[in-house]
């Protein structure tokens, strides 16, 4: 298994599928349960530092940790008034001076957590909990969790991901997972919200959402995230919902079992109706019970046996 996990490209479809079949295993052991916490991280101490906002993402990561009976401390880094690098280096010799063994990093600047972990500063195994427009990889980790759990194996399945491509870490997360796990995945955005360079992704690009709903397996909304956009990228929001979000006579046009996903928070009424976002189809809210059970498997597999004494 890798030391760090910064991005969802450096899994190889062993490491992927070890992390996914642990999640299986994390939920089989804690599903159903009254006492959910299991002993294997006794000890050991977990960093949640998370420089940008975060609901889902920090609570997962500190339920996971907390279940695995590991120490948790969560670290708001907002506010600071020191410049990014500076920040971040005071910031890690502080953890390193408190013991950390894992820090679970969400930082605005893409590479972060890159840095922290290559630095030198800290020994901590460092996971990658969203940096800037870069990669999300335990987000992808979870996705791919939930659609296996409906679909089975993933491999030659149609994955569809639609919207704001180029503000997206989820995205460029899910394209690397899914392309390791051999699943077909068609992107379709405005072409203002596709990156330069799209085309050497292993993935096609489509700007025609009703024909790639058609034969899709499952499909994954994105936040339009206007805190990340300086200029107008699509001329009002009634026109992208028009031509990109996902409504029941869209939905209608996806063969009967295909699944709707979204990472949250959710725009309602713009990349997603609510009637969408609530129905049978949509696994919205399983996607956050699923990360709780994949981010126990990940820290599970970085942090056990990281000493002699790890169970
Ligand atoms: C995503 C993120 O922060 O990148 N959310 C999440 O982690 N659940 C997606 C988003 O903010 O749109």
């Amino acid at each position: 298994m890798i030391r760090h996990l910064l991005s969802a490209g450096d899994l190889s479809l062993d490491d992927a599928t070890l992390v996914l079949d642990t999640a299986e295993e994390m939920a089989r052991l804690t599903e159903g349960r009254s006492v959910k916490k299991l002993p294997t991280l006794r000890g050991r101490t977990v960093v949640n530092l998370f420089f940008e906002d975060s609901t889902r993402t920090r609570t997962s990561f500190e339920l996971a940790a907390k279940r695995l009976s590991a120490d948790v401390v969560n670290f708001s880094a907002k506010g600071s008034s020191l410049s990014k690098g500076e920040s971040l280096k005071d910031t890690a010799l502080t953890l390193e001076a408190m013991g950390a063994d894992g820090v679970v990093v969400r930082h605005s600047a893409s590479g972060a957590p890159y840095r922290l972990a290559t630095s030198g500063w800290i020994n901590a195994c460092v996971l990658n909990a969203g940096d800037g427009t870069h990669e999300h990889p335990t987000q992808a980790l979870l996705d791919a969790f939930t659609m296996r759990r409906h679909l089975g194996e993933l491999s030659g399945k149609r994955i569809v991901i639609v919207g704001d491509v180029l503000h997206s870490r989820v995205a460029r997360s899910n394209v690397a997972l899914l392309a390791t796990l051999g699943a077909k995945v068609t992107l379709v955005a405005p072409p203002t919200l596709l990156p330069t360079g799209v085309e050497r992704w292993p993935c096609d690009v489509s700007y025609d959402l009703d024909a790639a709903l058609s034969g899709a397996d499952a499909v994954m909304m994105l936040r339009v995230q206007r805190e990340r956009m300086n200029a107008a990228f699509f001329p009002s929001a009634r026109e992208y919902s028009r031509r990109y979000g996902l409504d029941s006579r869209r939905q209608a046009l996806m063969p009967a079992e295909a699944l709707v996903l979204h990472p949250g928070p959710m725009n309602r009424g713009m990349e997603i109706t609510a009637e969408v976002a609530d129905s049978d189809r949509s696994v919205i809210v399983e996607q956050v019970t699923n990360g709780v059970y994949v981010r126990m498997a990940v820290l599970y597999l970085m942090l056990a046996g990281t000493t002699e004494e790890a169970a």
